[in-house]
């Protein structure tokens, strides 16, 4: 009866089936597992919207950070889903300092980790990112690093 609901309402809105289609994955769970909306589920932690999430709380740590590298991430170890006006991402994930100064505003992709034992360093970090995917929004309301 629910998942009746929940199906009902969602092919009744435009919305939720564009982003049902950019992140077939989950929405394959969702629809065939009956999950009520609301509750967080695993994830892969190399599905695509993962994979961003992650790249979106680096790019905050950078931003908000003293450090003259830029870091990145190195391995996320666990990812939750859950469907909150958009998603909202969990995410467990280790954090490296790079070789690439911030000053140069670099991409990411092509920065290494850092080699040299003095500069070499690690973080392990909790985030949440919340993804609104037809407003091409995203906040990072909680990023811990330590
Ligand atoms: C970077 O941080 C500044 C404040 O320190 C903030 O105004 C800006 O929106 C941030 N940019 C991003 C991409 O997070
Ligand atoms: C590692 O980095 C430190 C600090 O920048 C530098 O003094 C040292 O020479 C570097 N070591 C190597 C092996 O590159």
């Amino acid at each position: 009866m629910r998942c009746d609901t929940w199906t009902k309402g969602a092919t009744n809105n435009n919305v939720l089936f564009w982003f049902c289609v950019s992140l077939s994955d989950v929405c394959y769970q969702i629809f065939n597992s009956c999950v009520k909306p609301g509750f967080p589920k695993t994830i892969k932690t190399n599905d695509p919207g993962v994979l961003k999430a992650a790249r979106h709380s680096i790019e905050r740590f950078n931003n908000y950070t003293n450090d003259i590298f830029l870091f990145k991430e190195s391995h996320i170890s666990k990812a939750l889903v859950q469907i909150v006006k958009g998603l909202k991402y969990m995410l467990n994930m280790e954090i490296g300092r790079t070789t690439c100064k911030k000053t140069k505003h670099p991409s990411l992709d092509n920065c290494e980790f850092q080699t040299n034992h003095t500069l070499k360093r690690t973080l392990s970090c909790y985030s949440e990112v919340w993804v609104i995917p037809w407003l091409q929004r995203f906040e990072v309301p909680i990023l811990h690093c330590y």
